[in-house]
């Protein structure tokens, strides 16, 4: 399979058509159901996914969870406490090691199709560090505001790649993607910094965020967008009447130096090429 690397390197973001088929994102979008009846969540205040750095920075739950399979609410999910709708509306997303822990969501990150695309991110040791599952529900789950990957996961020299596939049609209505073309080449604004129990945000540069120069990116169903380490991007609180579904898996270069304050402790997949591989 060719992909059209020079418009990743142009552009900070590339459009996967078909990375997975519709068979497959019906099967992760039922196993991510079931996870959430299966997952218990331990207290609604604690552990309610948000992007105000406030909330996000005293959950322990969120901390530990780069090695588990765990459930974060919607920020619009509760109400001082108490869950506003069913537990399976109120879950905004699900990780961080579904890749790895989880069978079904394990055979379709590690795929050879999946495989395939990361080599072509031309890194030495290419490894999933995190995967998320992302419901997006109308009415419970929050916009997220533009950020850049490489504040959460930092690598020395900068090597993230995100892949974010859709798992059914993501519209301007339901919340889609929004980029900021060629803003790769802008600096890395923040990272997260993990200390001791909690995490901390370092200002590396004042830009502002080109948010006039966003736009969106639709993409249906089983197609996917990869994402450069400082590609800003953002989207929209969902106003249609469905989820917008999403997998995202996060890809670093395991030659380069993982920051040990990352806030996330990673389960490592490494992705290399099967040798005698076939399909
Ligand atoms: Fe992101």
């Amino acid at each position: 399979m060719n992909y059209a690397w020079e418009l990743y390197a142009q552009n900070g973001f590339l459009e996967i058509d078909d990375l997975l088929t519709h068979e497959q994102c019906d099967v992760l979008n039922k196993r991510a159901k079931e996870i959430v009846h299966e997952v218990e969540v331990p207290d609604v205040l604690s552990n309610v996914f948000d992007t105000e750095k406030s909330k996000r920075i005293q959950s322990e739950y969120f901390l530990n969870s780069g090695d588990k399979i765990s459930l974060f609410y919607g920020k619009y999910a509760h109400n001082e406490g108490n869950l506003v709708v069913e537990k399976l509306k109120a879950i905004d997303k699900i990780g961080h090691a579904l890749h790895a822990l989880d069978p079904v969501f394990a055979e379709i990150s590690q795929s050879e199709k999946m495989r395939e695309l990361v080599a072509g991110f031309a890194m030495a040791k290419p490894a999933i560090a995190q995967s998320m599952y992302i419901f997006k529900h109308p009415h419970t789950c929050g916009e997220v505001n533009c950020h850049q990957d490489g504040t959460y996961l930092f690598t020395s020299p900068e090597s993230t790649v995100g892949i974010w596939i859709a798992l059914e049609d993501a519209t301007l209505d339901n919340g889609c993607l929004w980029v900021a073309p060629g803003e790769h080449n802008s600096p890395l604004r923040e990272r997260m910094i993990r200390q001791d129990d909690k995490t901390l945000f370092k200002t590396l540069d004042n830009s502002p965020w080109p948010t006039d120069k966003l736009v969106p990116i639709e993409l249906k169903k089983g197609s996917a967008l990869l994402l450069h380490s400082r590609l800003p991007h953002a989207s929209m609180i969902n106003k249609s009447t469905r989820s917008r579904p999403a997998y995202t898996l996060h890809i670093v270069d395991r030659q380069t130096e993982f920051s040990s304050d990352n806030w996330i402790r990673p389960f490592w997949t490494h992705l290399e090429q099967r040798k005698g591989a076939i399909g």
